[in-house]
């Protein structure tokens, strides 16, 4: 099968460090530059639906229980135009189980999502998928079937941790996939009048170098704003005409580095 989208997946440890909000900005900015794009959320807790104004419905969890054998059109909807999700909701845990099962019975758990999942390339340009707050099988076989994972941090000194387990990882993922590596890690919460943050910045950029993003999202209320409304920071405007601009800019800035 011909090979066509580029799958991300967007994953740290550490719970509030901007996951979801990148994988469901990241897809908004692309969808609007035309790409068709798969939203994954691969979180019990159904985020991504949510902050696009949706309830959630259990789309990944049942792709992973039936190992891809289930119809599109009841896994995944059309939330924006270009712009499709598969949700997450509770069955996902069931699916977590299966995927441990998998790596019992001998067929890799990361062969099995390959199995259940890569028809999807050939249908978008772009996959992104949102992972949740753990580090678990389904998080590494999720990391083994992407190109390239995106890693939000915030700037408090436990979330470097996340960072380095992630990183950590790339290594083995690599020498099942060469073409493997870290997009960017990405400093979030971002907040300059704090000398910490910047050092924390700093910090980073000594460990990982180039791999770090020159784009920050910063701190910004316009954020937990729009959500309020369901909207994303490209649909919301803030009367004042300050926050949604930032948040913009940050989104913008941040998509031309990675794709
Ligand atoms: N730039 C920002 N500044 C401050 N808060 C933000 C920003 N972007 C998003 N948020 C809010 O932070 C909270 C946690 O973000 P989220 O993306 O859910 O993190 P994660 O998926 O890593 O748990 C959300 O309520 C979100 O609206
Ligand atoms: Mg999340």
């Amino acid at each position: 099968m011909e090979k066509k989208a580029k799958r991300f997946l967007v994953a740290n440890r550490k719970g509030g460090v901007l996951k979801t909000s990148i994988a469901v900005h990241l897809a908004d900015n692309q969808a609007r530059a035309g790409k068709k794009v798969l939203l994954i959320d691969t979180d019990s807790q159904g985020n991504c639906a949510s902050r696009l104004g949706f309830e959630t419905w259990d789309g990944f969890g049942m792709a992973l229980i039936t190992g891809g054998d289930y119809p599109d059109e009841k896994i995944i909807k059309e939330v924006r135009p270009n712009l499709f999700l598969m949700a997450g909701g509770d069955k996902t845990a069931a699916g977590k189980s299966v995927l441990a099962g998998a790596a019992v019975t001998g067929e890799s758990s990361e062969g099995y999502v390959e199995k259940a999942f890569s028809k999807y390339d050939k249908d978008y340009d772009l996959i992104i998928m949102d992972a949740g707050p753990s580090w678990d099988v389904m998080n590494v076989s999720l990391m083994f079937w992407a190109d390239r994972v995106i890693v939000p941090t915030s700037t408090e000194p436990d979330s470097i941790e996340g960072v380095v387990r992630v990183a950590a990882l790339v290594p083995a993922v690599k020498k099942h996939n060469p073409e493997f590596g870290i997009a960017k890690i990405v400093p979030t919460r971002f907040d300059s009048r704090k000398t910490s943050a910047n050092e924390f910045a700093a910090a980073l950029r000594r460990s990982f170098g180039n791999l770090v993003s020159d784009t920050v999202i910063r701190l910004n209320e316009g954020f937990v704003r729009a959500q309020r409304e369901d909207k994303t920071i490209y649909e919301w405007s803030d009367p004042k005409g300050v926050q949604h601009k930032k948040g913009r800019e940050d989104f913008d800035s941040l998509a031309k580095e990675i794709f």
